[in-house]
């Protein structure tokens, strides 16, 4: 498997062998990494961390992956670099490909960071946009793994805002690696049409399936993986909140939902989440809204079945996975 020098901008662009490899090497890192056994695969490499949205995990992952890795990283924040406002994508791209060997880009249109790399003469790595979060996805799948032994045959059903970047990947995912993914959400919310279109499609030469739900019941019902995300995400505006929660207060990931599950259930959110009022947005919503917990309630993600943070650290191994298989030498 040769994946070095290739872009990681969306699963669309990769086979389920290879997004199977990529798990394979996050494995054999986290394993290195538990027992202490160091390398410097990638010494002497630099990256470049371009995050025009807030991040924890991403950022996290991508300044301790490539110190594990023997590399340097610079992160280049929302303000302060000429990106955007005095300089095009294009020019920046060819700037700091001159100065770096790879780039990662968080922010908006999934449009920018395909233009990245296109004027990138080094690989880029998307950390997310308003369409996809592939880098996640490996860290979920990863987890299913580690709990289930198998990825194949999964029942994964999304509750929430069905069309957002962490959806929209676990969908492209679920179809390349014959999972069973269901979204349940208002009618409104549901999916871009073209997108499940094609994940329908690669999903019949998988094995997997891809459902539409309104239904919370029948969703939930057998499910192995119960996942959710928040109701507004990073960049929607404010003033949605209200109109948000009233669409999506009937597909928060409580007990009741939870209950119908397969008995060896687990609970995933790629984080952060809403759970209680223990966040400035958390407080805000309870007074304006009265809602103590938004798309999971406290018991389930605090819960027996909650591998959020399993998951959360797989964000690690698997962008490490990321950056060793295409820089490598
Ligand atoms: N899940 C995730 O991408 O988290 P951050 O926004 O903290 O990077
Ligand atoms: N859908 C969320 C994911 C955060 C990791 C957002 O874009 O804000």
């Amino acid at each position: 498997m040769n994946l070095k020098g290739r872009d990681f901008l969306k699963l669309l662009d990769f086979t389920d062998k290879e997004i199977l490899h990529l798990i394979d090497v996050a494995e054999k890192l986290k394993y290195k990494k538990r027992n202490g056994i160091k390398h410097q695969y990638l010494k002497g490499k630099q990256i470049a961390l371009l995050f025009a949205k807030d991040s924890t995990r991403t950022r996290c992952a991508f300044e301790v992956g490539a110190k594990d890795l023997g590399m340097e990283a610079s992160y280049i924040g929302p303000t302060g670099s000429q990106m955007g406002k005095k300089e095009s994508i294009a020019d920046t791209a060819r700037v700091l490909s001159r100065m770096y060997d790879a780039l990662e880009y968080r922010g908006f249109d999934q449009e920018i960071v395909e233009n990245l790399a296109k004027y990138s003469s080094v690989p880029v790595f998307n950390g997310l946009t308003t369409e996809f979060h592939p880098t996640q996805m490996l860290a979920d799948v990863m987890t299913i793994k580690e709990e289930f032994g198998k990825i194949k045959g999964i029942k994964l059903v999304f509750f929430g805002d069905a069309r957002n970047n962490v959806a929209n990947s676990l969908m492209v995912v679920s179809s390349k690696l014959g999972m069973h993914f269901t979204c349940c959400s208002p009618k409104e919310l549901f999916p871009d049409k073209a997108l499940v279109d094609e994940c329908m499609k690669i999903a019949k030469a998988s094995g997997g399936t891809i459902t539409l739900s309104s239904d919370v019941k029948e969703s939930a019902t057998n499910a192995d993986v119960i996942y959710t995300d928040v109701w507004l995400s990073m960049g929607e505006d404010e003033s949605l909140w209200e109109k948000r929660i009233k669409l999506l207060k009937p597909y928060q990931v409580n007990k009741d939902v939870f209950d119908l599950a397969k008995k060896k259930a687990i609970f995933l959110h790629c984080l952060p989440s809403f759970h209680d009022t223990d966040t400035e947005i958390g407080k805000q919503i309870f007074e304006k809204f009265g809602l103590k917990e938004m798309e999971v309630s406290n018991d389930v993600f605090e819960g027996p079945a909650s591998r959020v943070f399993e998951e959360a650290e797989n964000r690690l191994h698997t962008i490490k996975a990321v950056m060793l298989e295409t820089l490598k030498k």
